[in-house]
């Protein structure tokens, strides 16, 4: 494919800074050269940057920078919804997983223009399935999900969506750390959802495999939204949210092998880095070659196996 990255630096939506220096660690760590090296086109169309006006009362005391996060969506929805009418595949380096609001939901309203379904690869620890009146920490890189399958409380304050995303359209691995209200929201949905302890039990590869024979079968567009936090803290320290027993290294790249065997993938979230607290650049780097094997880097020459 050609490559298209964009830099979406929000940071507000996290409980911490530093998420801002995201998009300039994935420059440093190399992402563009390494893609390019795997003889792909790769443009770096710069990053985005937005103007806040006066903050948005919400009844929600806890909910904080409303105003920002809300002008950031706009900003990464527009940009998003035209990266995905062109044959580009855009890869948004964040930024913290507010992000996805904008990102996914301008894919999806891309899709809808195109008549196809959209389905999300949600890679996370967390399925960030609040709405602005459940969420506890107000930090709002918690909620994008909920915005995205049509939760309660945002119209008139986000960009508005075509059409919410199915439960079913969207398979969540990694989660280790839910709360009640996402956790009902899972089950009310239908949302494919596979914890580490369904990962202990299956592997990542079988409930992958059914999720993108899923995708194909409906001709869908398909996003990979990754978070940081998704990997286990000792392979990826920078993030703000580290949650114990994540994703291994193998994993990870399991599923980014065949993500790129399978030929579907259409838009890609790098979330939630956060350079500030990351040990001389090894997460930043561990995400780049993640995206290496996303975009068909191999150990050896493969045969094709015979049916
Ligand atoms: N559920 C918690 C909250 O609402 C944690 C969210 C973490 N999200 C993330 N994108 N790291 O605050
Ligand atoms: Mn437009
Ligand atoms: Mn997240
Ligand atoms: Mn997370």
């Amino acid at each position: 494919p050609s490559y298209q990255l964009i830099g979406s630096p929000i940071e507000i939506g996290a409980g911490r800074g530093g998420c801002l220096m995201g998009p300039d660690a994935y420059r440093t760590a190399g992402l563009g050269p390494s893609l390019a090296s795997l003889g792909h086109d790769v443009q770096d169309v710069g990053t985005l940057w937005v103007d806040v006006g006066p903050d948005i009362p919400h009844p929600n005391p806890a909910v904080h920078h409303l105003a920002e996060v809300v002008a950031w969506t706009h900003q990464i929805a527009e940009f998003s919804f035209h990266a995905c009418r062109t044959e580009h595949t855009p890869i948004f380096m964040g930024g913290d997983h507010a992000m996805a609001a904008g990102s996914i939901g301008g894919h999806a309203n891309a899709a809808h223009h195109d008549g196809r379904p959209l389905f999300v690869l949600w890679l996370d620890a967390h399925p960030d399935l609040h709405t602005l009146d459940t969420t506890e920490s107000g930090n709002l890189h918690g909620t994008p999900m909920g915005y995205l399958t049509g939760g309660t409380g945002f119209e008139g304050i986000y960009p508005p969506l075509a059409a919410p995303i199915p439960g079913p359209n969207i398979c969540m691995m990694g989660l280790r750390s839910v709360d009640p209200a996402e956790r009902a929201a899972i089950q009310r949905l239908g949302i494919d959802a596979h914890d580490m302890r369904a990962i202990d039990e299956t592997g990542v590869r079988a409930p992958l495999e059914a999720f993108l024979a899923r995708v194909r079968a409906a001709n869908g567009r398909l996003h990979v939204s990754l978070d940081v936090d998704f990997l286990d803290p000792s392979i990826a320290p920078a993030v703000g949210t580290t949650v114990p027993g994540g994703a291994t290294f193998r994993e990870a790249h399991l599923i980014m092998e065949v993500l790129h065997e399978s030929g579907l993938v259409n838009a890609i979230d790098l979330v939630e880095l956060n350079p500030f607290l990351d040990d001389r650049g090894r997460t930043a780097k561990l995400m780049v070659d993640l995206c290496g094997s996303l975009a068909g880097r191999t150990i050896l020459d493969r045969v094709t196996r015979s049916a």
